[in-house]
């Protein structure tokens, strides 16, 4: 969710359970990464609460220099070069090559992907990152067009201006239905689910959002977007203090949560 309309609400963590039988099943496994299987999405939860922000061996191209120089607070300069590094180190731990070695482009909407240049032959990667507060999550695929959003949890932010200008009347229906004391989650959720869905289209905030029905609830559901491409999208569980969700372009099959190294091991 873009920080400046959000960065007025007052910010609350606490531990989330979804409540629903049929959200994404999330193995997790152990170390390594591997190529990403046909169909399936690796999730890796980043450490960005990290206060390195010092940049002189850092592995960032010119472009993203340029970008964390522009952060008004020390803070979210922080928090961008440390998802950078992560984006790039996970990205270099499966196609082997050092994290400055990562090549990105853009699309027209600003999408990043790997520059086609450094797949080698191989199927591409695709990848997604999404950040939130100290908290940050990197889907990658290695076939499909795929999004990821995650927000932290924060009690009060189901606004109802807020609600009416970015949910569908579907979804504002759906939950005016919910108890009092979930609405701020299920807003979330809903949210989480369309940032996820603009995300795997490529095109952001530029569809507006309320056009797109995804509804509050966990599990998976499939979206039809602009030129009839489908998209399946679904919540993930397990992150504490946060919701979460990924979708992709032509549907997945399991998601994977992969870890980072212990502490010691981070180069
Ligand atoms: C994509 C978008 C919805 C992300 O919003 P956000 O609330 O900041 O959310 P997140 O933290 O979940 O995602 C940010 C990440 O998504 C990725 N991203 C950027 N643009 C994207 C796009 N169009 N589609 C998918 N992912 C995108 C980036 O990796 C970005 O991380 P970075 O800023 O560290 O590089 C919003 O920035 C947007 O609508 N962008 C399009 C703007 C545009 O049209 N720009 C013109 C061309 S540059």
């Amino acid at each position: 969710m873009p920080t400046p309309r959000l960065s007025r609400y007052h910010c609350h963590r606490r531990r989330v359970r979804d409540e629903e039988p049929d959200h994404v099943p999330a193995a997790r496994e152990r170390p390594l990464p591997g190529w990403p299987g046909s169909r399936e999405i690796h999730l890796w939860q980043l450490a960005i609460d990290s206060a390195n922000d010092d940049m002189a061996c850092c592995p960032l191209d010119a472009g993203e220099i340029a970008r964390a120089e522009r952060f008004a607070f020390r803070r979210d300069r922080s928090r961008y070069i440390a998802a950078h590094v992560w984006l790039r180190r996970i990205l270099g731990s499966y196609l082997e090559l050092p994290a400055e070695r990562i090549a990105l482009s853009y699309g027209t909407h600003g999408k990043p992907r790997l520059a086609a240049a450094i797949s080698d032959g191989r199927s591409p990667l695709w990848f997604n990152l999404s950040h939130s507060g100290d908290h940050a999550l990197l889907a990658v695929a290695s076939d499909r067009e795929i999004g990821v959003d995650i927000e932290v949890l924060r009690v009060g932010i189901a606004e109802p201006q807020l609600m009416k200008s970015v949910l569908s009347a579907a979804e504002q229906q759906a939950l005016a239905t919910l108890p009092r004391r979930d609405v701020d989650a299920g807003f979330l959720r809903c949210w989480a689910r369309k940032e996820a869905v603009l995300k795997a289209l490529g095109c952001g905030l530029n569809l507006e959002p309320s056009e797109l029905t995804v509804g509050p609830r966990v599990g998976r559901v499939w979206i039809v977007g602009p030129g009839a491409v489908s998209v399946e999208v679904a919540c993930i569980d397990g992150l504490a203090g946060c919701v979460a969700a990924v979708a992709a372009v032509g549907g997945f099959a399991r998601t994977v949560c992969r870890d980072l190294p212990p502490a010691g091991e981070r180069a």
